[in-house]
């Protein structure tokens, strides 16, 4: 096969497609967009001839051999693994996969706490027996990172039959860690590594950015394309670069979660985001750099917050002074129509894309307008998280498949202690899981949790006041 990083097969034979204006007989109801709701159509008419749908010549995504196919091994190619697999369900469908590709109920995985919901749902879905790493908190960052080496060599070292270790690389705000010497010791394990890249895709493209877990041999990585490079919502990718992860169940698990009627713009999206990101020069590459650190330069200049450190030089985290939270400085960008990506009781996270920003000026003004706003503002107490994870190892009280057989009541928080719980509590700061669906309630956690709530922390789906979801029948009391 001709690997040109210029060419995007599966973009070109449906603009062909489109282009040969086609009678449609066939599904979707929208014909080629002939059929839309006028109110609509400005938006949606540019894009709707190439919502087609598996056609001749137009290949199947479950399928082998065609147009999505070529247009998958060029992603391989490009991104240096043995097989892409395209994701139109997100890095979702891609951590479900990968997770129920290597375990079955009972087998044990070695995951990091701070991981995203799909990880966590994966592991249900799938009955493994997690085995959790806590993160450690790291002051350069105020936050919760990754676990340390050491915690992850103890759990190879406890859980040697562990089916696989799965780990979120970089986080959200960009932050990398020692992924090289992690990988390279569980491989001393023989021990398959699965990462969680979804902010990550662009590392691929150059020097400018940290490495890709793919360069370092992980065995198999997910990165969401919508996420840092120009792709449609959904777009990501799976790849798969070594044998002690089984392509085929990988193959399988994918059109089980999928939809058998997959997006082709979004797939085409996925073509077309591969040859971008291959055709990015190191000029491009060191104008984008240049124009995020300006950026970062001008965010900078304010007294009501400090820009934080940054290993993806996209990712520009403002950690907020005491006085004011996260979500106030976001609403305050908002109402000038600047919208961040997220924010936390104390940072605001802004991603630069992939092109020289343009709107230097609209931002300075943005920032000075903000300055005075915040003149005056009334100080509060800093809110203190760094030892909520005391133990380095943990595991569920009651596993998945006991917990299918379980009803679910609602006790009061404070006679909570000893039920196992039947939702994972998330307190914002830090959006970790303070307690996990499975996990024990104990007197310290109720502890924990009314301390939190005094300090202004919200606790995702908790309400104090309301109770705590738990299983009945698990009381150890
Ligand atoms: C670390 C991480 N992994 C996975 C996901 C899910 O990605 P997607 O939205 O592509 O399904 C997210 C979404 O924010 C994420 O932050």
């Amino acid at each position: 096969m001709n690997f040109n990083q210029n060419s995007t097969p599966l973009f070109d034979a449906l603009k062909q497609f489109a282009d040969n204006q086609p009678t449609s007989f066939h599904v979707p109801g929208h014909k080629s967009g002939r059929i839309f709701p006028e109110q609509a159509r400005k938006y949606f008419d540019p894009v709707l001839p190439l919502d087609l749908t598996e056609l001749s010549g137009l290949d199947d995504l479950h399928g082998q051999g065609g147009v999505i196919d070529e247009a998958q091994k060029l992603a391989a190619s490009y991104f240096g693994a043995e097989h892409t697999h395209f994701l139109i369900g997100g890095s979702t469908a891609g951590n479900l996969a990968m997770i129920l590709s290597v375990c079955a109920v009972g087998d044990k995985i070695i995951v990091q706490r701070n991981s995203h919901k799909s990880i966590f749902n994966g592991l249900e879905l799938s009955g493994a027996r997690p085995i959790f790493m806590a993160p450690k908190f790291d002051d350069s960052v105020n936050r919760y990172t990754a676990p340390d080496i050491e915690t992850i060599r103890m759990a190879l070292e406890q859980h040697r039959d562990a089916k696989a270790v799965m780990l979120t690389y970089p986080d959200y705000f960009g932050k990398t860690f020692e992924i090289k010497e992690i990988i390279e010791l569980i491989h001393e394990y023989n021990v398959p590594v699965l990462i969680d890249e979804a902010h990550g895709v662009h590392f691929s493209s150059g020097r400018m950015f940290p490495d890709s877990v793919l360069t370092f041999g992980a065995d198999a990585v997910v990165q969401s394309a919508h996420k840092m490079a120009p792709a449609m919502t959904m777009g990501a990718f799976l790849h798969i670069q070594s044998g002690r992860i089984s392509n085929s169940r990988i193959h399988h698990y994918l059109q089980m979660i999928q939809s058998s009627s997959p997006s082709y713009p979004i797939m085409a999206s996925l073509d077309l985001v591969r040859a971008f990101l291959a055709n990015l020069s190191a000029r491009d590459l060191e104008l984008i750099v240049e124009s995020a650190r300006e950026t970062s330069e001008i965010f900078d200049f304010s007294d009501y917050w400090d820009v934080l450190p940054a290993d993806d030089p996209l990712k520009i985290t403002l950690q907020v002074k005491p006085g004011i939270t996260g979500g106030e400085i976001a609403g305050l960008f908002e109402r000038k129509g600047i919208y961040p990506e997220l924010s936390t009781n104390h940072q605001v996270l802004f991603i630069h894309g992939l092109v020289p920003f343009a709107a230097f000026n609209q931002l300075k003004k943005a920032i000075i307008d903000i300055g005075a706003q915040l003149k005056n503002k009334r100080n509060h107490d800093i809110i203190n998280i760094d030892n909520l994870f005391t133990e380095r190892l943990t595991e569920l009280d009651l596993d998945y498949s006991a917990m299918h057989h379980q009803q679910i009541t609602q006790v009061p928080l404070q006679q909570s202690a000893g039920f196992i719980s039947a939702e994972a509590i998330t307190p914002y700061p830090p959006g970790i899981p303070f307690i996990l669906k499975g996990e024990r309630i104990t007197c310290n956690h109720i502890r924990a949790m009314k301390e939190l709530t005094q300090q202004g922390v919200h606790l995702q789906h908790l309400d104090i006041n309301d109770g705590i979801k738990v299983f009945p029948s698990t009381s150890n009391q």
